[in-house]
């Protein structure tokens, strides 16, 4: 419960990659989406399972399978969408919703310009999905707005975050968990993890 650090050492090394200025747009986006797969492991620890019996080729047995709670994974664009096929990829069946903000010159406020979620949000547990948690501002204006649809279960899944954005989380929203697969040291001046990965969604789309 509350901030989750999955230390791992094969997470530890696809973290790297993306840490590195020479990985391409390619690999960057490819290990994102592993990282993703990967945290789903610790992200779904506490999902509860039921018995079920079923047939194996020799006998009848009792199995323990998913309790079938509905989830919904709600990245915030853009970056956000790169870790959607990681998480899908073991939890298929997860419906998809969309945030997006902007953060206004003058008020500094983060705005949001579209919002699109399945209609029983509200009956879901929500992975939101970001790769980095910065100043948490856009991850608290998420949160927000997942509130007001309804969302009472949500956690927070990023690849790198840093102190001062996990500090603002759970000063405005103490009941959402927080995953990282890093805890860095700081934000710089222009609001940037240190030491970070750069601009994720820039390195996700080869843009600049
Ligand atoms: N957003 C990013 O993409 N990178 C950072 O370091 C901080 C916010």
């Amino acid at each position: 419960m509350g901030l989750n650090i999955i230390k791992h050492p094969v997470i530890e090394h696809k973290i790297s990659i993306l840490r590195n200025i020479n990985t391409s747009t390619n690999e960057f986006r490819q290990v994102v989406q592993e990282i993703s797969t990967l945290m789903v492991y610790e992200i779904t620890r506490d999902f509860k399972l039921e018995e079920r019996i079923i047939q194996t080729p020799i006998t009848e047995t009792k199995v323990q399978v998913l309790e079938g709670k509905k989830l919904a994974i709600v990245p915030i664009l853009r970056a956000g969408l790169g870790m959607v096929d990681g998480i899908l990829s073991v939890l298929p069946t997860a419906k998809v919703g969309h945030i997006g903000l902007y953060r206004d010159e003058n008020t500094l406020k983060a705005i949001e310009y579209f919002a699109k979620f399945p209609s029983d949000l509200a009956k879901r547990d929500i992975l939101l999905v970001d790769p980095m948690l910065a100043t948490g501002a856009t991850a608290i204006a998420a949160i927000d707005i997942l509130k007001k649809q309804g969302a009472t279960s949500i956690k927070i899944v990023c690849l790198v975050g840093c102190p001062e954005g996990v500090l603002a989380v759970e000063q405005v929203h103490p009941e959402v968990d927080i995953y990282l697969a890093a805890l860095d040291e700081k934000l710089n001046e222009n609001g940037y993890i240190v030491p970070g990965l750069g601009d994720a969604g820039d390195r996700l789309f080869g843009t600049k």
